[in-house]
């Protein structure tokens, strides 16, 4: 199945990485020369996506002068086949109310979501791989997880479950340890069905006091059904410190220069 549009939800606060994060938007933060969202927006652009539409807010207007120059710097892809175009979101409500912002955008046609804050690192794009996966449901990304780590994420409860992907049965938002029903994380690739939002318009806040992304889907499996999609490659957490550093040095291990710097500067610190 054709899906043409993308939503970049880039509207969070990113309190994890104050004080930068104040002035600069997270998505703005680098691996190395480019910016995560640039990361993000070859992954939909490689996968054939045609409109590129990013949910932002108050300060971040460097990513739309980023694209602007991008646009006009860049010969690989054609401003004839996409389109860029940026909504607001007054306040940050949460991933959930983010993606019923860009509501009047999509119509009624299935799309994707990237949260440009986890990087994939693959030689394919990941969000193309769901896309040629996609069986009509709500799909999302997902990796195992250990067990001490499912309460930063939501977490599906397998139904069925095959090489590529799980059925969910339910998913949970942040469970505790106890609670959690499997170690299987969903991270920020999805593709929607237009009916989301008509779940998400009238979804009571959850965790965090958020409108979440993960009730809607949960409310949607009677009727449209969720699937995880076990990507390949290996997944970065650049909304902390921890995932943007490994995903820094994961880049330059790639680039026979950086990688001899990283190596001798490591070596340097050996007793
Ligand atoms: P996060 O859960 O990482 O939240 O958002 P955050 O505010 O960006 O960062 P922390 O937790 O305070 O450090 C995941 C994705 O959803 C977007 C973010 O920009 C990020 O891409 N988002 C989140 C929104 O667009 N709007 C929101 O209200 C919340």
């Amino acid at each position: 199945m054709k899906i043409r549009k993308v939503i970049f939800p880039v509207g969070g606060l990113g309190t994890r990485f104050y004080p930068i994060t104040r002035a600069v938007p997270k998505e703005m933060l680098g691996i190395l020369d480019k910016p995560l969202i640039h990361y993000a927006f070859e992954e939909a652009l490689s996968a054939g996506i045609e409109q590129f539409i990013f949910v932002t807010r108050h300060g971040k207007n460097s990513i739309e002068d980023y694209f602007d120059y991008i646009l006009t710097h860049s010969d690989d892809f054609s401003t004839d086949r996409c389109s860029f175009c940026y909504v607001r979101q007054s306040e940050p409500r949460g991933l959930g109310h983010a993606v019923l912002c860009a509501k009047h955008l999509v119509n009624d046609e299935p799309f994707a979501v990237i949260s440009a804050d986890d990087y994939i690192s693959h030689d394919k794009s990941c969000i193309g791989e769901m896309i040629q996966n996609y069986d009509g449901s709500n799909m999302a990304a997902i990796m195992n997880v250990s067990k001490k780590d499912v309460s930063k994420y939501g977490i599906m409860d397998v139904e069925k479950e095959t090489d590529k992907v799980v059925i969910a049965k339910s998913v949970d938002e942040k469970p505790s340890v106890e609670n959690a029903k499997s170690t299987n994380a969903i991270v920020g690739r999805y593709i929607l069905t237009h009916e989301i939002f008509d779940v998400l318009k009238d979804l009571k806040p959850g965790v965090k006091n958020e409108i979440q992304l993960t009730d809607a889907l949960l409310q949607m499996i009677p009727t449209h059904g969720l699937t995880g999609f076990k990507f390949e490659g290996e997944r970065f957490d650049c909304g902390s410190k921890e995932g943007l550093l490994s995903a820094v040095l994961h880049v330059s291990m790639k680039d026979k220069k950086l990688a001899g710097i990283v190596k001798n500067f490591c070596g340097s610190l050996e007793p």
